[in-house]
């Protein structure tokens, strides 16, 4: 139990991994205390870090938004459905959004209290190790001074700017100002063409900004399986999401009108993009500002990550370190498996977190979902395998749906059958990959999803389909 402020086990950081750590170990019987400095408008505290203050909730939200816009002012007439004058209100959009995000916020809060995690709102700083375990103070409206057997730091991210070309939030943005900007621009200019770049440019091309997404890699989204990558250029090009690869940025400047982007264009010749906002996504830098890494010799390495080992021990005794702060993919359901394993590894347990499983959704439209190897990667590794595809043209529900874009890839091993990758585009996929993630969880073969009764009418049939194309016997294709 804890006495005053001394606790088994104090968290530093409020978002999916630090709250998540927080209440697992709470469940496994420790004194726990999280500490998040995150401020909502009035002060108060807004527990749930980036993902929920400007990251996974809001960026949903906005995206679900801009898609009912965009389906009342494309899509509703195929079903009848008359539409004159649509308008947007974006105040009311950025309102709707602001209350999701509260939600979410009330909700760990009230999490907390069920829970019995003891909330500290304000900045937590490594003091020093003394006799009964780490010292750390908390600058907050209230100084603390809290004393832990166990610290998790789970401090997260924070948006990298392109060199020369600070964030103002006003015409240069983050993914911050991305998510407030107050009107739809005429035009937005967005630097990477990653997974921020692409979920904003949807949201504000939606909305009616002419978007032009500026990528320095000659290949578009790279990491993702190149058929699916292939088929999801040709469907943003076709939205009129301008995307120009292979891009060397040389100069931004902002003034009173907008803001120029000076770049050389993959043939080598000097372009410029001019624009009224331009969003810079370009990756992501871990977060240890103020955390006093050196008052207790905590290792960074040269890119400023807290080390820690596979099991996210850091170079200090009773020192863990979870989510965006450490080695790994920078996603809000990986650092929240990282924080229930580190709370059942203090308390004795010998939990795993496969990496190979961790699926990702990118939240466009079509969607973009996968979870394992890719075919590039199996190629590249010599891995003989079979590929099976099907295309939600051929689902039943997909065509009711009105929206049959894309398809689901299952990728399995040749001789023993075992899954290794499902790779998916199209509607709801973000949904549907989680099938895949059980199946792999189970090690299952492609077989076993092929013999699964799926609902009809479902687009989850198309991911039996698949599987059942491995062995080339698609019932429907
Ligand atoms: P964070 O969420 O960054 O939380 C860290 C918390 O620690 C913050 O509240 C911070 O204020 C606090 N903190 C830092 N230092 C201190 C200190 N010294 N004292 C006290 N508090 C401190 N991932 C997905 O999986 N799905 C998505 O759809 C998705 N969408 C995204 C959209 C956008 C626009 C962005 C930017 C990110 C998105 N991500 C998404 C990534 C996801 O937000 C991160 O991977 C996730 O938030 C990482 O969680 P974390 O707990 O490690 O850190
Ligand atoms: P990202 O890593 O996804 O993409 C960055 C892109 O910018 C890359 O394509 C890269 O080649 C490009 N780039 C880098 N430097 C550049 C330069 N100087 N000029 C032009 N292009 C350049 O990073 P992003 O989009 O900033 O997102 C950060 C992280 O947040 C993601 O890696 C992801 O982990 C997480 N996220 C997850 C989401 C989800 O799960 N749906 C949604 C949004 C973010």
């Amino acid at each position: 139990m804890a006495t005053g402020n001394a606790f088994d086990v104090v968290v530093i950081g409020a978002g999916p991994g630090g709250y998540i750590a927080a209440i697992r170990a709470a469940q496994l019987g420790f004194s726990t205390a999280c500490i998040d400095e995150w401020k909502n408008e009035k002060g108060g505290p807004a527990p749930g870090g980036t993902c929920t203050n400007v990251g996974c909730i809001p960026s949903k939200a906005l995206l679900q938004s801009s898609e009912n816009f965009e389906d009342a002012g494309h899509h509703f007439a195929d079903h009848g459905i008359g539409m004159a004058n649509l308008t947007i209100d974006v105040a009311k959009m950025m309102a709707r959004k602001k209350t999701v995000v509260k939600q979410n916020n009330d909700g760990i809060i009230y999490l907390f209290k069920k829970n019995k995690v003891r909330f500290f709102h304000g900045r937590g700083s490594f003091v020093k190790k003394g006799e009964d375990g780490y010292e750390i103070a908390v600058a907050g409206t209230r100084a603390e001074a809290l004393t832990a057997r166990h610290v998790i730091v789970a401090t997260g991210s924070n948006p990298r700017a392109l060199p020369g070309a600070a964030f103002d939030e006003k015409a240069i943005l983050s993914n911050d100002g991305a998510l407030a900007i107050d009107h739809v621009p005429k035009t937005l200019g967005i630097v990477g063409s990653g997974v921020i770049g692409l979920e904003m440019g949807s949201v504000w091309r939606r909305l009616g900004a002419e978007v032009t997404i500026l990528e320095a890699l000659p290949a578009f989204l790279g990491a993702v399986d190149t058929q699916i990558a292939v088929e999801a250029h040709k469907a943003f090009a076709r939205q009129g999401l301008r995307i120009v690869l292979g891009v060397k940025i040389t100069g931004v400047d902002s003034h009173g009108e907008g803001v120029s982007v000076a770049y050389t264009d993959a043939a080598g010749s000097a372009q410029t993009l001019a624009c009224e906002k331009l969003i810079v996504s370009i990756g992501r830098v871990p977060n240890t500002i103020g955390l006093g890494a050196g008052a207790v010799g905590l290792a960074l390495d040269e890119r400023g990550f807290v080390t820690v080992d596979d099991d996210c021990k850091t170079n200090l005794e009773d020192v863990w370190a979870i989510g965006d702060v450490v080695r790994g993919p920078m996603l809000a359901h990986k650092a929240e498996e990282e924080g229930v394993a580190v709370a059942e590894r203090i308390a004795g347990q010998k939990p795993h977190v496969d990496f190979n499983t961790v699926p990702w959704v990118i939240y466009t439209s079509p969607e973009i979902a996968w979870v394992g190897q890719t075919e590039q990667q199996l190629k590249a590794a010599g891995r003989d395998y079979r590929a099976g595809t099907f295309p939600f043209m051929a689902n039943g529900r997909a065509r009711a749906l009105g929206d049959t874009t894309g398809m689901v890839k299952v990728l399995a091993d040749a001789k023993t059958d075992e899954i290794l990758g499902v790779h998916m585009i199209g509607p709801m996929v973000s949904e549907l990959i989680a099938e895949a993630g059980v199946a792999m969880e189970f090690r299952a073969s492609a077989e076993d999803i092929g013999r699964i009764c799926h609902a009809h009418p479902s687009l989850s049939e198309a991911t039996k389909e698949a599987a059942l194309a491995v062995d080339k016997r698609a019932l429907n294709f």
